[in-house]
C-alpha cells in the first residue's frame, strides 16, 4: 500500500513538472473569464491612489497568452492623453504610441498615470506601481509572461529605462524614445533588449544623455561598441543594430536630426517611424 502511494505520488510529480514546462509562460489569468475591461481603474500603491487604463484586444480570448505592453506618458501628459492620442504632425503622440494598429490584437496595453504628471519614482514608488500592475493584470488576463514590453517618450522613456534597470527579468524589451535619466536606474547591471531613438537637435533632453543610457545596455548586453557615433543622413533617420550582443539581448539605435519629438518622420514621409521601429523590435521575440 505504501509503495502504491509512493508510486502515485511520483506520477503526480512528473505530471506537475511537465505541466510546469508547458504552461510556465502563461499568467494565472489564462483560462479565466476576465473582469478587467478596456477602461480606467484605480489602485492603492504605498498608500497613494494610482490610476491606469487597460486596453484589451478585440475578441479577447482567455486561452491565448498575449503580449503585455506598458505605455508611459511624458511629463505634463497623462494616461488619458496616451489613450486618446494627439496629432503627430504637431508633436502629439499617436494613441498608445501608435502600436495597436500594428499589433493586430496580439497585445494587451496598460497605460499608467503619473503622480504630478511624471515619473519621479520617489523611493521606487513607480516601479512598485508597475509590480502591482503586472500582478493585478496577470491575475485576471492571459499574458505570456516572457513577452512584457515597455515604451514611452521623454519622461515615459525615462520610466521604461528605470524598468530595464530595475526589473530586467520581468521586461523582455524596452523602447526608449528621446529619454533622459529622470526616473533613476536602480540596479542596471543586467541585460535587457534595448531600442533607443533620439534627435541630434533635442533641446529638452540632449542626445548625449540618450547615448549614455543606450551605452549602459550596449555594455550590459555584451554588444560590440561602435568605432564612431552614428549620425542622421540629413532628414532621414539612421538605424544601427549592434552586433555581438548576447543571444536574446539586441540593441537597436535610431538617430535622427530632429528635436524632442515622439512623432519624428523621415524626409518625404508623413508616418512617424517610432511605432513601426518599436513594434518590429518587440516582435522579434516570441
Ligand atoms: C491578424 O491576426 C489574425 C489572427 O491571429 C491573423 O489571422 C491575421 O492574418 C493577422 N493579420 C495580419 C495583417 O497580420
Ligand atoms: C546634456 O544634458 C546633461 C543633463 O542635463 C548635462 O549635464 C550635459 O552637460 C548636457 N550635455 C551637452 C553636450 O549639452
Amino acid at each position: 500500500m505504501l509503495r502504491l502511494t509512493n508510486y502515485l505520488a511520483a506520477i503526480a510529480c512528473l505530471l506537475l513538472a511537465s505541466l510546469h514546462v508547458v504552461y510556465a509562460d502563461n499568467s494565472a489569468g489564462c483560462g479565466k473569464s476576465p473582469t478587467l475591461k478596456s477602461q480606467s481603474y484605480n489602485m492603492q500603491v504605498n498608500g497613494k491612489q494610482r490610476q491606469y487604463f487597460v486596453k484589451l484586444p478585440d475578441n479577447y480570448d482567455s486561452n491565448r497568452p498575449y503580449r503585455l505592453v506598458f505605455t508611459w506618458h511624458p511629463l505634463g501628459g497623462s494616461a488619458q492623453g496616451i489613450v486618446n492620442g494627439g496629432n503627430p504632425s504637431s508633436g502629439g503622440i499617436l494613441p498608445y504610441y501608435g502600436l495597436p494598429p500594428l499589433a493586430n490584437n496580439s497585445a494587451i496595453f496598460v497605460v499608467p498615470n503619473g503622480l504630478n504628471s511624471g515619473w519621479g519614482n520617489q523611493g521606487g514608488e513607480d516601479i512598485t506601481f508597475f509590480d502591482q500592475l503586472v500582478k493585478t493584470v496577470e491575475a485576471d488576463l492571459c499574458v505570456n509572461t516572457n513577452l512584457r514590453f515597455s515604451t514611452g517618450f521623454s519622461y515615459g522613456g525615462a520610466m521604461s529605462y528605470a524598468l530595464a534597470c530595475g526589473r530586467p527579468n520581468m521586461i523582455r524589451a524596452v523602447a526608449v524614445l528621446s529619454g533622459g535619466l529622470l526616473s533613476g536606474c536602480q540596479g542596471g547591471t543586467s541585460p535587457v533588449a534595448y531600442y533607443g531613438q533620439h534627435g541630434t537637435r533635442d533641446s529638452v533632453l540632449n542626445v548625449s544623455g540618450g547615448r549614455q543610457m543606450r551605452d549602459k545596455f550596449v555594455s550590459n548586453n555584451g554588444c560590440q561598441k561602435l568605432s564612431s557615433e552614428p549620425q542622421p543622413n540629413g532628414g532621414t533617420s539612421v538605424m544601427t543594430k549592434y552586433t555581438g550582443c548576447k543571444e536574446g539581448y539586441p540593441v537597436t539605435w535610431v538617430i535622427h536630426d530632429g528635436d524632442h519629438n515622439p512623432s519624428q518622420v523621415n524626409q518625404g514621409s508623413s508616418t512617424p517611424f517610432a511605432p513601426q521601429n518599436s513594434w518590429d523590435f518587440f516582435t522579434q521575440f516570441s
